[in-house]
C-alpha cells in the first residue's frame, strides 16, 4: 500500500508540472476526487489491520496534500502569464524596470561651464589635434630639442616627430599661423602626460587662452582670470599668482585657487598648502611670436592653460583625481 501512495504521488507531481489549465481540472478530479484512486484508499482505512491505519493513513494524507499544493501552485504560475505566452514565473503584466537615465560625466560639464565663461567674455573656440608634431608642441613654443624644460612634462612619444599632445598650447600656434590678431580664443581638448597620483592622470583636460592684441598687459591677465575664477566658484574665492616659468611666456605664473576641500586649512589634496594649482600663464614670449610672424612692436598678448580636473576636484569637494575614471557609478551618479 505504501509502495502504490509514493506511485500515485509520483504520477500526480508530474502530470501536474506541465499541465495546462483545462488539464488540471482533470487531474483534479483524478487525483483527488471522489472516486480518485487517494480517496479510495482513504475510505478503506477501516479494513486494513490496526497497526497499518495510523501509518498509510498518514502517509495518504500527506500525498493528498502534496498534489492539492502542486495543482494551486501550477495554477498560480499560470494565472501570472496569459495565453500562449504562459512561461513559469514570468508576468508580464507586471510594471517594466525603469531605465538608467544617463547623464553627462563630472567633467564635460565643468568643461562646458568653463567655456561658456570664457566665450561670454568675447572668446571663441579653437581645437587642434591631440596626436600632435613635436615642432607644435616643443619648438614652436620656444622648446628645442635637448631644452630642459621638455622635462616638465613627460611625454608619451609615437617617434621622434610625432607624440600625444602634452598640452594644449599648440593650439596657440596653429591658430597665430591661420588667423592675424587681434584674437582672443579658448581651446579646450585633452592633453596626456605620463602622471598619475592623487592630483595627477595620464590623460587630463585642459582650455588653452590666448589673447593677441595691441596693448594686452599682464593687468588683463589677471582680471581676466580672477573674473572667471569667481563665476566658476563664488565671488568671494581667493586667487593667488606665483612667478613661474614656462619657454613660450614672460613673464610668466602659476595660478593657484584656495583649497575648497580644506577652505586653506590644508588637506591631502592641496599637499596642506592651502592651495591647489589651477592653471599656468604669462604674456606671450616673443619667440612665439616670431615664429609665426607676428609683429612683437605691434603686438602683445597673454596665454594660459587650466586643468579642468582640478578645476572639478574644487568644485565637488573631490580628493582625488582618478576617481572621475575609474568608471565606478557609485561615484558617476552623484553629478
Ligand atoms: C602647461 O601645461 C602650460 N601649457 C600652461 C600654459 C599655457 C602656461 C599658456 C603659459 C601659457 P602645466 O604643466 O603647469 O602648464 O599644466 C597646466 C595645468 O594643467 C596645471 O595647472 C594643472 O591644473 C593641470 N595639470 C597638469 N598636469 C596634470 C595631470 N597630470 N593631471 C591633471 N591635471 C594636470
Amino acid at each position: 500500500m505504501e509502495k502504490r501512495l509514493r506511485e500515485i504521488e509520483e504520477e500526480a507531481l508530474a502530470a501536474v508540472q506541465n499541465a495546462a489549465k483545462e488539464e488540471l481540472e482533470e487531474l483534479k478530479i483524478r487525483f483527488l476526487g471522489r472516486k480518485g484512486e487517494l480517496t479510495t484508499i482513504l475510505k478503506g482505512l477501516g479494513s486494513l489491520p490496526a497497526e497499518q491505519r495510523p501509518v498509510i493513513g498518514k502517509l495518504a494524507n500527506m500525498v493528498k496534500k502534496r498534489v492539492e499544493k502542486a495543482i494551486s501552485e501550477r495554477l498560480q504560475a499560470l494565472a501570472s502569464g496569459s495565453g500562449p505566452m504562459a512561461i513559469q514565473g514570468f508576468d508580464p503584466t507586471l510594471p517594466g524596470r525603469a531605465g538608467f537615465p544617463g547623464h553627462l560625466h563630472p567633467i564635460t560639464k565643468v568643461m562646458n561651464q568653463v567655456c561658456a565663461i570664457f566665450e561670454r567674455m568675447g572668446f571663441s573656440v579653437a581645437q587642434g589635434p591631440e596626436i600632435e608634431l613635436d615642432f607644435y608642441n616643443f619648438e614652436a613654443l620656444n622648446i628645442p630639442a635637448d631644452h630642459p624644460a621638455r622635462d616638465m612634462q613627460d611625454t608619451f612619444y609615437i617617434d621622434s616627430k610625432v607624440l600625444l599632445r602634452t598640452h594644449t598650447s599648440p593650439i596657440q600656434i596653429r591658430t597665430m599661423e591661420k588667423i592675424s590678431p587681434p584674437l582672443r580664443i579658448i581651446a579646450p581638448g585633452k592633453v596626456y602626460r605620463c602622471d598619475s597620483d592623487v592630483t595627477h592622470t595620464p590623460m587630463f583636460h585642459q582650455v588653452e587662452g590666448l589673447m593677441v592684441d595691441q596693448g594686452i598687459a599682464f593687468a588683463d591677465l589677471k582680471g581676466i582670470l580672477t573674473h572667471f575664477a569667481q563665476e566658476i566658484f563664488d565671488p568671494k574665492t581667493k586667487v593667488r599668482f606665483r612667478p613661474s616659468f614656462f619657454p613660450f611666456t614672460e613673464p610668466s605664473a602659476e595660478i593657484d585657487i584656495q583649497c575648497v576641500i580644506c577652505r586653506g586649512e590644508g588637506c591631502r589634496v592641496c599637499s596642506q598648502t592651502g592651495w591647489l594649482e589651477v592653471l599656468g600663464a604669462g604674456l606671450v614670449h616673443p619667440a612665439v611670436f616670431r615664429h609665426v610672424g607676428i609683429d612683437t612692436e605691434k603686438y602683445s598678448g597673454f596665454a594660459f592653460g587650466l586643468g579642468i580636473e582640478r578645476i572639478a576636484m574644487l568644485k565637488y569637494g573631490i580628493n582625488d583625481i582618478r576617481l572621475f575614471y575609474d568608471n565606478d557609478m557609485r561615484f558617476l551618479s552623484q553629478f
